[in-house]
């Protein structure tokens, strides 16, 4: 992949900068992704697993799918694209993560100007209290776990049908609008609200950049699309 002169530019010129992340981000730290072909969504269905219903007819259940992904993950360590976006928060004074991914892998590589969008495996949400607290157990002793309260503790995480935080999202979409230069990366850019601030980014007038294995359906909009691996290419987005 070569960077060229212009690209350079654009990039150290920018003033206000976004960036979305999706579970490709993370594949190479060996977290799996949800739509590849050994994606989660492969092996498990959504509507299953993910949703406000599977969840209140067999809490158990959901909770061992999410400590054996919280098995899988706390041992994992972040990549060169996770460190790459994170050197650029530092690059840029008006600089904002947006994630789709509720790993923790960027807070762990040192982002801290992030948005999650769909919430973090590493924090429990009380049904009755909405009350939202780390948890970083693992395994969990008790499944479903429980808050002090009594009531049952769920994921923070948002579920198929459900809707993102309203002051999340409109965060993401304010700063998609005013950003000069948006990046978007390894996400298959199927799943909405996310899926459109690429496109929104576009319209009002940033220049757009998707890094990504395959072409995706925002492919065409974008200013410039790169095939390749996030852990290869984020980092010579570094200049
Ligand atoms: P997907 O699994 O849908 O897409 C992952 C994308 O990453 C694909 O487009 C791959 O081509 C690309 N990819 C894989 N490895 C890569 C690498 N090393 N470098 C660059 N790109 C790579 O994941 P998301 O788009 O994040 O929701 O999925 C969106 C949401 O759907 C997730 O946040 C999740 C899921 O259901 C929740 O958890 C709520």
């Amino acid at each position: 992949m070569e960077i060229d002169k212009e690209l350079k530019e654009k990039i150290t010129s920018a003033k206000k900068v976004a960036v979305l992340t999706g579970a490709g981000v993370s594949a190479e730290s060996g977290v799996p992704t949800f739509r590849g072909a050994d994606g989660l969504w492969k092996s498990f269905r959504a509507e299953e697993l993910a949703t406000p219903e599977a969840f209140r007819r067999d809490p158990k259940l959901i909770w061992e799918w999410y400590d054996w992904r919280r098995s899988l993950i706390a041992p994992l360590s972040p990549n060169a694209g996770h460190f790459a976006i994170a050197e650029m928060e530092k690059r840029f004074d008006d600089f904002l993560l947006i994630t789709q991914n509720v790993d923790g892998l960027h807070e762990k590589a040192g982002s801290r100007k992030l948005l999650e969008l769909h919430g973090n495996i590493w924090k429990t949400r009380c049904v009755d209290e909405h009350t939202v607290r780390e948890n970083r157990q693992t395994p969990l002793k008790e499944l479903p776990p429980l808050c002090g309260c009594g009531a049952i503790l769920r994921p923070h995480i948002v579920w198929f049908g459900e809707s993102l935080e309203p002051a999340v999202i409109q965060k993401a979409i304010k700063t998609s609008q005013e950003c000069d230069l948006f990046i978007v990366a390894g996400t298959s850019a199927l799943v909405q609200p996310a899926a459109s601030l690429a496109g929104m980014a576009k319209e009002a007038g940033a220049f757009v950049i998707e890094v990504n294995i395959e072409k995706t359906p925002i492919s065409s909009i974008v200013d410039v699309s790169y095939r390749g691996k996030s852990g290869e290419i984020l980092p010579q987005l570094v200049v």
